[in-house]
């Protein structure tokens, strides 16, 4: 069993708790505006579940899934992250986040930008590329039939095998998409980055395979 810090509760950081969850994890939820206003999501997710602030979240993981805005970044807390495994969901959207030079130019990844904020950590980039009711819909047990795989891609090998372990806990296989600094291969309008998971308006989604996903990251170009 693990204990999963969240800092950010939205659809994807509550859909990865649902799973967690479901797999016999603990986890400690945060947002901006307080613990208080996760009551309702925590009393959803049952007795594994609980709310924090976001030191606290980030103190109380084994591992801490990050799943803000991008413009979010400079307000985490880089402290309690230290030496920590912390899962990056995070997509650049500059209509949400603003312009940001380094990001437009392809100066840096996504994540290698949260990581100039919470330097200590060892980061992992995962859960980015999909919609988060497929990634609801599609998890299975390992070893079932139509078992679907994500890209993951950091510099950690320890927080590489942390993020696979817990992945693969809660009903996805990997492929290891390489460092951060390649993360760019799994970044918002990439081959991977949604289309192997079927369209949105099919709220289940379709699996997606090894040989899809090594092929959609291979296909990747900038
Ligand atoms: N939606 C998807 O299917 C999907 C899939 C893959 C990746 N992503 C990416 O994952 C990230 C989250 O997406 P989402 O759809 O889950 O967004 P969302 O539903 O808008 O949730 C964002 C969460 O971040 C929290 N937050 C914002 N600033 C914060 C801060 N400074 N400290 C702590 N928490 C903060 C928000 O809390 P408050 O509400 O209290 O402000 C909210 O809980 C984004 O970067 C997105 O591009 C999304």
């Amino acid at each position: 069993m693990t204990t999963v810090g969240f800092i950010g509760s939205g659809n994807i950081g509550t859909t990865v708790a649902q799973l967690a969850v479901d797999a016999g994890h603990q986890v400690v939820l945060s947002n901006s505006r307080g613990p208080d206003t996760l009551a309702e999501t925590v009393a959803q997710l049952g007795l594994r579940a609980s709310a924090a602030t976001s030191e606290e979240a980030a103190a109380a993981g084994d591992i801490v899934v990050i799943s803000v805005p991008v413009k979010s970044f400079p307000h985490l807390p880089a402290a309690p992250l230290a030496g920590k495994t912390v899962i990056d969901t995070c997509n650049y959207g500059p209509e949400r986040d603003g312009h940001i030079p380094e990001l437009d130019s392809n100066a840096l990844t996504s994540s290698e930008l949260l990581l100039r904020h919470i330097p200590d950590a060892m980061l992992v980039k995962a859960f980015n590329n999909i919609f988060y009711k497929h990634l609801l819909s599609l998890a299975r047990p390992a070893g079932a039939a139509g078992r679907s795989f994500l890209p993951i891609a950091g510099d950690s090998t320890q927080a590489r095998a942390a993020v696979t372990k817990f992945i693969d806990s809660i009903g996805y296989s990997v492929v290891d998409a390489g460092p951060l600094t390649d993360s760019w291969r799994q970044a918002t309008g990439t081959p991977v980055w949604g289309t192997p998971y079927g369209p949105y308006s099919n709220e289940k989604g379709q699996p997606a395979g090894e040989d899809a996903i090594r092929a959609a990251l291979t296909a990747a170009a900038r």
